[in-house]
């Protein structure tokens, strides 16, 4: 299978109030062309660092990151156009309108002027949302929040999409539309990386499973190869096993 990301030794050490955190170290890996890659691990285990990094939001400290062949330090011009972004934590115009959102995504993101309303409209109905595309978002629910963003982030017709924790704190009727999303966006040939803390989301979902803890990789394997290694039923066990019990906040 084709390469789309290629991470290798990847470090990011934050220095805050005379501190010296380091969020990310020794971090090597792959995603291939077309899979759902999950990234699962504790809080402060470096999953949205590592994301920022990947989507040339921040810059790395060391080491280096290729998507779809281009190198985050020199050419993330390239790369910004080709990927979608949902971040943890959302950023939507909470005085702006849902089609308001979607349109001043759409401009940044270069969508052509005479396809934008139809793509605004198949978006919407496709999570559910054209029935609220008037109303301004800062009233809306975490679910729907989640799925306007996810939405704005695919506008542009993405080839990679990004997802920090699609389905924290949302009921399990949105959190089953989240997946059923993620695999339509799949079976269009887009390539996934998302972040959770739920093993089932993880199960259910990737093709490859990454655990992270404390800034490293510690594994990185197929859910099914995960269990089976560590003689696990479930995924939780493997995960309590490699990133111990300690609670992180
Ligand atoms: N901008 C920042 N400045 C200082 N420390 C940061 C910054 N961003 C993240 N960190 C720290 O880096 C570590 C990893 O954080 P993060 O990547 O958000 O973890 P996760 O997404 O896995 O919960 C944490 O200790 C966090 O406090
Ligand atoms: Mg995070």
């Amino acid at each position: 299978m084709e390469t789309i990301i290629e991470v290798r030794d990847l470090a990011k050490i934050f220095h805050s109030r005379g501190r010296k955190i380091v969020a990310v170290e020794h971090v090597s890996f792959d995603v291939r062309k077309g899979e759902i890659f999950g990234m699962i691990g504790p809080n402060g285990a470096g999953k949205s660092t590592t994301f920022s990094m990947l989507t040339t939001l921040i810059k790395p400290t060391s080491g280096s990151i290729k998507v779809a062949g281009f190198d985050v330090n020199k050419e993330d011009d390239k790369i910004r156009p080709i990927i979608g972004i949902v971040p943890q934590k959302l950023s939507l115009y909470s005085d702006l309108t849902a089609r308001e959102n979607l349109e001043f995504m759409g401009k940044l993101y270069n969508v052509p002027t005479n396809l934008m309303d139809e793509r605004i409209d198949y978006y919407l109905k496709l999570v559910g949302l054209e029935n609220h595309a008037d109303r301004f978002t800062g009233g809306f629910s975490g679910g729907m929040k989640q799925r306007l963003s996810v939405i704005c982030a695919v506008l542009h017709e993405p080839q990679i999409i990004f997802w920090d924790e699609p389905s924290t704190g949302l009921d399990p009727q949105t959190r089953q539309a989240i997946w059923k999303l993620a695999k339509k966006f799949n079976g269009e040939g887009k390539t996934l990386i998302f972040t959770t803390h739920y093993m089932e989301e993880a199960d259910n979902l990737c093709d490859r499973v990454a655990v992270m803890n404390l800034g490293k990789m510690v594994a990185l394997d197929t859910p099914a190869n995960l269990k089976e290694i560590s003689g696990s039923s479930n995924l939780e066990e493997v995960f309590m096993h490699l990133t111990g019990e300690e609670v992180r906040d």
